[in-house]
């Protein structure tokens, strides 16, 4: 068996975590909203037509925030069309996706379901096909209390009260040649610059994210991060970052180590950030927004398929990856990789929530199930709260065809607030367990209380409506704790949650 060390110490804090880092995402894509959230004659649908049965899992899950309504999509859509009566709203080609857009489902409606869900909407504004005016008017519509004509025109619409969205995106993947309105990074900034100082004209009080760059390989990675910000750095409050990774070649090792590219992005955007801020002397420190990241490829060739046979169609069911437990166990290192830059990370959504890439799966007409990437975001949502701490960790590591020296364990621990310690640990080693030492004699006494495992001998396993157990979380062996010193066996291929209380 291999061995692994950490220390512990409650002084060493990396930082708060924003229980923000837990949200997702939705968008007008395949069978997210139409057939995903919304299905109305579904048994379990309420009178607003939406599932009760997806609306219970995504409440299990945890989910602080959720992006709205795209991604792609909203760099081709009128947020005018989603309001007002429905029988009125126009249908659309909807050219990020080949499909057509009924817009049944709009702003009003999402945002009900969203406090249904506990979470608070991210509303992407379109910065391809329009601009600052178009802005401003959502904004005003939105959030302004009354008395003017967009204001008025929410409370005909249904809602009194402002609908209060705190947090907006500026436009989507600006960067990306596929998006609607490509742009370059200097006529981005000016345009997210005069949109972002508009809307907070109208609302002060709202949180603006910017686009930074749509994958970290990307041609104009770092250099798009750096003009982009520096026509719009004091106006704005985040960058977004995304990432998808895939296991194409079939490498698990390879792939399971993906997480450390996450981690060189996260600090070089924050480097960018911080070189940007320096350069203009200014005291303000952007926070960063992963509000795209995930395992993505499963569904590519289907999805080329789907668009060929039923090119406009609706609600097809694209983007639909089944994920495996390799997929899961990439998905916890991500997760571990954003606790370990709780400091500069203040958000990140995983794309996305329901059926389009995500840990929600429906069949239409039929049930729900988790997917097997489901069980670490919702153990980590759900213990991941707190501050995070600075773990010394020694483990030793294996090389792949991108990292040299890649940890066989991947760790970090979380104090909470009521005194409580969680570590989260992935065994990336693909036969053997792993003892791990724990000095934890900073907290005083503790008591373990849980070790919950995530783990299947098949790497690919997957879950299904038939099998929908088939890769989740058990009991683990059990930590013991002698004066503070901690040990447990973390199982060869492995998520693990680790739980301390108070004794
Ligand atoms: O999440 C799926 C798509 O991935 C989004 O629409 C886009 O922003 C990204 O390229």
């Amino acid at each position: 068996m291999k061995k692994a060390t950490m220390i512990l110490d409650r002084d060493f804090a990396i930082g708060l975590i924003d229980p923000r880092i837990y949200g997702s995402f939705i968008e007008h894509l395949g069978r997210a909203v139409y057939g995903g959230i919304y299905e109305p004659g579904h048994p379990t649908a309420d009178e607003n037509g939406f599932r009760r049965d997806v609306l219970h899992m995504v409440r299990e899950l945890g989910v602080p925030v959720v992006r709205y309504p795209g991604g792609n999509f909203v760099s081709g859509f009128n947020w005018e069309d989603s309001v007002g009566p429905r029988e009125m709203r126009p249908h659309r080609l909807d050219l990020a996706w080949s499909t057509t857009e009924t817009n049944e489902v709009g702003l009003h409606e999402f945002v009900r379901w969203a406090k249904e869900a506990n979470s608070q909407v991210m509303y992407a504004i379109n910065l391809g096909t329009r601009g600052t005016d178009a802005a401003r008017e959502v904004v005003e519509y939105a959030n302004h209390k009354g008395g003017t004509r967009l204001s008025d025109l929410r409370v005909k619409n249904g809602a009194k009260e402002p609908l209060d969205i705190r947090l907006w995106c500026l436009g989507n993947e600006m960067d990306g040649p596929w998006q609607i309105g490509h742009k370059t990074a200097v006529e981005y900034g000016r345009t997210a610059n005069e949109a972002a100082k508009v809307m907070k004209w109208v609302d002060p009080t709202i949180e603006v994210v910017a686009c930074g760059s749509s994958a970290r390989d990307m041609p104009t990675y770092g250099e798009w991060e750096y003009r982009m910000l520096d026509e719009c750095y004091e106006n704005i409050d985040y960058v977004s970052m995304h990432r998808y990774y895939g296991n194409r070649d079939n490498d698990t090792p390879a792939f399971l180590a993906r997480s450390m590219d996450m981690e060189c992005f996260i600090r070089e955007v924050a480097a960018i950030c911080d070189a940007v801020g320096a350069k203009k002397h200014s005291t303000k420190k952007l926070g960063l927004s992963f509000d795209e990241w995930n395992v993505w490829y499963h569904s590519n060739e289907q999805d080329q398929q789907l668009v060929k046979a039923d090119r406009w169609g609706r609600a097809l069911p694209l983007l639909e990856d089944v994920y495996n437990f390799e997929d899961a166990l990439l998905v916890g290192s991500m997760l571990i990789t954003f606790l370990r830059n709780a400091d500069r990370l203040k958000m990140a959504c995983m794309a996305q929530l329901v059926n389009v890439i995500a840990p929600i799966m429906t069949r239409t007409g039929g049930g729900v199930w988790a997917q097997t990437i489901y069980w670490p975001l919702m153990q980590a949502s759900r213990f991941g709260r707190g501050t995070a701490l600075r773990p010394v960790v020694e483990s030793p590591v294996y090389s792949c065809k991108d990292f040299d020296a890649v940890p066989v364990l991947d760790a970090t621990a979380v104090l909470g607030e009521d005194g409580a310690v969680t570590l989260f640990a992935v065994n990336r080693d693909l036969t053997e367990d792993v003892l791990l030492e724990v000095d934890m004699r900073a907290f005083g006494t503790l008591r373990p209380v849980e070790h919950s495992v995530l783990h299947h001998d098949d790497v690919k396993a997957v879950n299904t409506e038939a099998a929908p157990d088939t890769v989740k979380p058990m009991p683990g062996e059990p930590a013991n704790i002698d004066n503070g010193r901690l040990t447990v066996r973390i199982p060869a291929l492995s998520w693990n949650v680790i739980r301390l209380e108070k004794a």
